[in-house]
């Protein structure tokens, strides 16, 4: 399987402080991959730099065949990404948000550009709310328009962060029909994070275990059962991770270890 996604010894610190630990792996073209993590592992920032948001402090990537540090504009047009946190323009209808999207990306045909946002909305089942201002959208209603925006440009790769992050059992089993549906009928590449190991499981050809900014285990959920001499995905990512609190307050420590490392400059 050829590769779409390369990443060798990637490292990123802020201030000293390493958040993404001398990581390697690579994404085949037409893979489902997932980084599961605890918080504060670095499954964000490592997103981050695959999508040119963060420049690594070292390491070599490719994605697509480009260089993120060098081919700004050829690597974004590769992905389409949904970020952890939601990113839409709540002043604007749905389908306007689509729209905006594809000017940015270079949609400049009308006719071209309105087939495809008719497409993805229908496709994300938002077509009859075309019209509806974003802000009174539910979570899911919202997740699901970032995904159709996220494919917009028919990217080559979709980086879903967290995805499912506090949507309901049944929202977040469309969102993944969604996204197997696209792996399946257009060999998209997926390359994913979330808290779900069920949903981890089923959805991901492989999977690689983050803590600590490094990646502690990597194969296929049986490989890491294996390994791990666990019966189920969620015992082995505890034996591999511990069982110690990691709570939000690790982003919220290391907020004030920078606030103080700029005091004391
Ligand atoms: N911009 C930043 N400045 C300083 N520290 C950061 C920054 N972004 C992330 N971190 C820290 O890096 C670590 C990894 O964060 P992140 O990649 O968001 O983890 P995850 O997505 O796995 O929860 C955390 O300790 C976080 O606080
Ligand atoms: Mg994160």
């Amino acid at each position: 399987m050829e590769n779409i996604i390369e990443v060798k010894n990637l490292t990123k610190k802020f201030n000293g402080f390493t958040a993404v630990d001398n990581i390697s792996f690579s994404v085949g073209k037409g893979e489902v991959f997932a980084f599961l993590g605890p918080n504060g592992a670095g499954k964000t920032t490592t997103i981050k730099i695959l999508t040119t948001l963060l420049h690594p402090t070292s390491g070599e990537l490719h994605i697509n065949g480009y260089n993120p540090l060098h081919e700004h504009n050829k690597v974004r047009q590769s992905f389409g990404i949904v970020f952890q946190d939601p990113s839409l323009d709540d002043e604007l209808t749905a389908f306007e948000n689509l729209e905006f999207h594809g000017v940015l990306y270079g949609l400049k045909e009308k006719k071209a550009r309105r087939d495809r946002i008719e497409e993805m909305l229908k496709f994300v089942e938002l077509w009859d709310r075309k019209d509806e201002l974003v802000k009174k959208f539910s979570g899911g209603m919202k997740r699901r328009l970032e995904i159709a925006r996220g494919l917009i440009h028919l990217p080559e790769i979709l980086f879903l962060d967290e995805p499912t992050l506090g949507l309901d059992p049944q929202t977040r089993n469309h969102i993944w029909t969604y996204i197997e549906k696209l792996n399946k009928e257009r060999q998209l590449t997926v390359f994913l994070t979330t808290h779900y190991m069920e949903e981890a499981e089923k959805i991901s050809h492989r999977i690689a275990i983050m803590d600590h900014g490094k990646i502690v285990a990597m194969g296929t959920a049986e490989d890491l059962k294996k390994q791990t001499g666990k019966d189920s995905l969620e015992d082995a990512f505890l034996k591999l991770t511990g069982d110690g609190l990691r709570d939000e307050n690790a982003s919220a420590a290391e907020g004030m270890r920078q606030h103080r490392a700029m005091w004391r400059r």
